[in-house]
Formats: structure tokens, sequence, C-alpha cells
């Protein structure tokens, strides 16, 4: 079965050879994949044509960083936030009681709302954390539901140390019999590396313990603070950091240096109240930066990629361009993809059709729904909620 989408009037596919000039443009999807782009005028025939008059397409959006399995609701935490109160990460553990205390029925209802919520918005490849479960059993059934529903899982035991243990012997917990039983349902291995959380030597430790497993390392660092968290991560040969929002310029200068992706959470410093995080500065040091929701009940409870991008130009100094490409083929990075986040030939068939004739109007219409139609691998998603997904 193909398809030809065309009457295009931009076109973003992150491909050097691709086409670009004056529309309109087309693209021919087969099956699942990316079979052909170029002007509309010299498109194939294909089974089936979709005209979508002059809009923008881009490749969907690649959400590097979320977690979404959890259960409960810290809208209290946020109100006490805007009114004065500081982020602090010990809101973790009233999502971790609430999680513990859920079914599996609903944690796994749960998050398919917010996947589905995800897409309608663009988003056709997600990561997402285990981490609000903090026991082996727990742990386990969160990695299980989490890889039923997204296209990458990553094992986040080292979030926080529980109530009623020390850091130490939970550390042993992670990197061992929690680790062992997590594996075989997740690609990557994550550590919270802040005060508060874990010390550099504590993440360094968890980084080892999961690429003896087989698993990709990931970092959160300089959430809050400057830290070891950058040059943890990059020691450690981990694909991302993510948040690195308080760097020094040996932070900037070690990312420039390395494959370690620097993925930025603009929609979470700007809930919790951090300055924006120094995109310009990183990306003009040569450092490949992703953008990416970081959706999660506490810090940043927005699915929202299209937010993340009008942050990133509006507050963060990246032109349109840069952001579009840190939430695509940025995020495809991040996550050592090479199927996704750009339109080349052969690619997954995720496209994102905008209301919209170019993709500058994402920044330039910040909140505005601006998403028309989306395909993920080759199949239409339906962009307006089910009555499923309609809760009461
Ligand atoms: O990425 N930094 C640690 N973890 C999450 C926060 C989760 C929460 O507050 O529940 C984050 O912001």
């Amino acid at each position: 079965m193909t398809e030809l989408i065309t009457g295009i009037g931009e076109l973003t596919t992150h491909d050097p050879e691709g086409p670009d000039g004056p529309g309109p443009f087309a693209v021919v999807i087969d099956g699942d994949r990316i079979a052909w782009t170029g002007r509309a005028a010299d498109a194939p025939a294909a089974d089936h044509a979709v005209d979508v008059d002059g809009r923008a397409v881009l490749p969907g959006w690649v959400d590097s960083h979320t977690h979404l399995v959890f259960a409960g609701d810290r809208g209290e935490e946020f109100a006490q936030r805007v009114a004065g109160r500081p982020y602090a990460a010990g809101g973790i553990r009233t999502t971790v009681d609430a999680t513990r205390a859920a079914s599996d029925a609903d944690l796994a209802a749960r998050l398919r709302r917010h996947v589905a919520e995800a897409a309608r918005q663009g988003t056709t490849c997600l990561e997402t954390k285990t981490g609000y479960g903090l026991t082996v059993a727990d742990e386990v059934r969160a990695a299980r539901i989490a890889a039923a529903e997204v296209d990458e899982v990553t094992f986040l035991g080292a979030h926080l140390t529980p109530t009623g243990t020390t850091t130490d012997a939970y550390l042993d917990l992670v990197c061992g019999p929690m680790l062992d039983a997590v594996a075989d349902d997740v690609r990557w291995i994550d550590v919270f590396c802040e005060d508060g959380a874990f010390d550099g030597d504590a993440a360094a430790r968890v980084l080892a313990a999961g690429a003896a497993r087989g698993l990709g390392g990931r970092v959160h660092g300089n959430q809050l603070g400057r830290g070891p968290g950058v040059a943890v991560a990059v020691a450690g040969g981990a694909a991302s950091v993510d948040h690195a929002t308080h760097l020094a310029d040996a932070d900037v200068d070690a990312l420039a240096a390395s494959d370690t992706v620097a993925t930025l959470l603009p929609a979470c410093d700007l809930s919790t109240g951090q300055p924006p995080p120094p995109a310009r500065r990183l990306v003009d040091a040569g450092a490949t930066v992703a953008l990416a929701s970081n959706a999660n009940p506490g810090s940043c409870y927005t699915t929202s990629m299209a937010l993340c991008v009008a942050l990133a130009v509006l507050q963060c100094g990246l032109s349109v361009p840069e952001a579009v490409r840190a939430a695509t083929l940025g995020g495809a990075r991040a996550l050592r993809r090479d199927d996704v986040g750009h339109l080349r030939v052969g690619a997954r068939a995720d496209l994102h059709v905008l209301d919209a004739p170019t993709v500058v109007h994402l920044a330039q219409r910040p909140g505005v729904p601006l998403t028309a139609a989306v395909w993920r691998a080759g199949r239409r998603v339906p962009v307006t909620p089910g009555p499923e997904e309609v809760r009461p």
C-alpha cells in the first residue's frame, strides 16, 4: 500500500540531499517507510493521495525524555510552587506512594492516555522511564507496562533513595537485583545526579552497572545547580545528559567534544522557576542538542513538544529550524536511532502536518494547537481524542 502526501507548502526532511526551493512538495509512504520525497510535480503514482493544501510537513517529534508511568496528582504542589515554594525533587516520593498503590491496569491506562495526548500533538517516537516504583517489583512492573506502550524504555531505579533505607544499601539493590530484574524490558539506564539525589560516584557506578548488562546510559544532570552530572555522563559514554540547565564552561566544552547529547527540557525549567537552558551556548560550541518535554506529574506536566520548540526559540536563542531539528533529529540522536527524526528515504514514516504554512508559526503562535495531521509508521494517528480518552 502506497500513499502520496502532496500539496506540501514547506517540507523539512533533514536530508542534506533532500528537496529544497519553492514547493509544492510531496512525500510517498510505502507501508511504514518513506519511499520518496521531492517536488509534487515529479511525484510517482500511489494507491492513495492526500492533499495538505500548502501546509508545512516535518518529521514527527522525538520526545526522548518523559516519566509517564505514574499515578496520583501533584496539583497542590504546583499551586504551592507558583505561590513561591521552590521546586524540590522530594515531591517524587508523593508520586512513588501513589504509583505503588495503583493497579497495573490503572498505570497502563494512564500511560496510554498520555502517549495518545502526545501523539495528537505530533509526537511519534517517545521514551519513558521507570523511577516511581523504587522496589524491585514496582520497577519491574513499570518497565513491563512501558515496554508495551512506547518506543524506548529507561530504567531509573536511581531516581531517589526511597524512605526506609540508606543510599548505599539502595545503590547495591539498584545495581544488583533490581537491574537484573528489569534489564530484559529496558534499553537504557539513567541516574538522577544532583544534590539531594545521587552524587557523581554513585552516578558513575549506576552507568557502569548498566553498561555491564548491555544498557546504554543517560544521566539527569545539572538540573537545579552546577554539579558533576555532565562530567560523569561524558566520562561514562552516556548517550545523553538531560536537563543540562546549569553548565560551567568546562561542561559545555566536554559536551562539544563528545557524543553525549545535551537534552534540554525548557518547559521543565519554566515550570520549576529555573533559568532557561543554555541552548545557544551549546549549539555555538558544537554540542548536539535535543529538546524533550520531560512530561511528568511533578516538575513539568506537559506533553507539548511544540511548547518546547517555542521556548527554545523565544527564551533560549535558537532559530526555529535549530529548535525543530533539536526536537526531531536531536531526540533521535539522544536515543541513538537512525530511523526516526528525519524524512529521508527509508525512514519510519512519521510525519507531522502543521495547520500553518511554515514551521516559523510554532514559535510565532505559541500555545496554539497547530497539529493538523500525524502519520506514525505509515498510519494516520487520530488528532482528536476518542471517547475512551475523555476522562470524567
Ligand atoms: O526530570 N529530576 C528528576 N526527575 C524528574 C522530576 C520528577 C518529579 O518531580 O516527579 C525531572 O524533572
